[in-house]
């Protein structure tokens, strides 16, 4: 007779956050975040932002993981803004925790993941959208993408962070600009201000995306957080990121990777990270 040995932990299911408005997949350690409301243009509602924090932690968290995308599901939105349905019940107290809420549960958390988090932007990118997508280390689009900042059509300002993000990214004249006219900007032109990295045919968008993540993978995971932190500094006036950039230079050169990463350059082949 066979008996299988089953280890003890084998049973002990991991926990997991049920989604009902994302699609998680992880494959070749990337993790596709896609954002399942088509209907409503993937507009960020209570529940999509409350998941998103989660996935985003999920990311963070879990080793097997190395880096994720955001998109939309449909082939016509990314995320059409905050969900406008939302606003109507909130006074000014309600709508400061709204905003304050989605930065610290996802924008600033995506900000500042050690793991490279990129937006594949696969349609209209408005709103909240378009300060998902900024608050994403970079962006790719595909060619239907559109990018605005329409919350001056309602009365109000962006409230997860666009006001910020979108100077740093296009400068403050075209930035002042789209904040004030709420007007969109079509792929061709947000790659022209620099806005995204790429602009690709829909049907390419998440290869093209997986593809770079790939690139980024095969490097030393260490290295790939440090260049995160060490960028993000540059949008911080608290700290120095000339500093920052010495100490996480020192604090590198002394790990296994960089001493394999010399090693291997000086043996001719290809380098074995571990990640330590
Ligand atoms: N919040 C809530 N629902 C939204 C939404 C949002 N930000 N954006 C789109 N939707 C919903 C629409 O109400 C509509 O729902 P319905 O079919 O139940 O009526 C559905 O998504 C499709 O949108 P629709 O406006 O019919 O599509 P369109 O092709 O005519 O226009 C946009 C597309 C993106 C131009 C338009 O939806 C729009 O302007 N959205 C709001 C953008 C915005 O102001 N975002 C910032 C919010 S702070």
């Amino acid at each position: 007779m066979l008996y299988l040995f089953i280890p003890p932990h084998y049973f002990i299911l991991k926990k997991t956050f049920m989604y009902s408005s994302l699609l998680i997949q992880t494959e070749n350690n990337i993790c596709s975040i896609t954002i399942n409301r088509p209907d409503k243009l993937n507009a960020l509602n209570k529940t999509v932002i409350e998941e998103l924090g989660a996935a985003i932690d999920e990311v963070i968290n879990d080793p097997a993981i190395r880096s994720a995308i955001i998109t939309g599901n449909g082939a016509k939105a990314f995320v059409a803004g905050a969900d406008i349905s939302e606003f109507a019940s909130l006074d000014a107290t309600g709508g400061k925790a709204l905003a304050q809420k989605g930065q610290d549960l996802v924008f600033t958390k995506i900000e500042n993941s050690s793991k490279p988090i990129i937006a594949a932007v696969n349609g209209f990118a408005l709103g909240g959208g378009c300060e998902l997508a900024m608050s994403c280390h970079f962006r790719i689009a595909s060619e239907n993408a559109k990018f605005g900042q329409p919350e001056v059509n309602l009365g109000l300002i962006p409230g997860y962070g666009g006001t910020q993000r979108l100077v740093h990214l296009i400068g403050k004249g075209r930035a002042m600009e789209l904040l004030m006219t709420g007007n969109m900007i079509d792929a061709n032109t947000a790659l022209q201000y620099g806005l995204v990295n790429h602009v690709v045919p829909q049907e390419e968008l998440l290869a093209k995306t997986k593809t770079i993540l790939d690139i980024i993978n095969s490097k030393a995971p260490l290295a790939i957080a440090g260049c995160i932190k060490a960028a993000n500094a540059v949008f911080d006036e608290t700290k120095n990121g000339y500093h920052i950039e010495i100490n996480t230079f020192g604090e590198l050169i002394n790990t296994a990777d960089a001493k394999e990463g010399a090693a291997a350059f000086l043996e001719k082949r290809k380098a074995n990270f571990m990640g330590k």
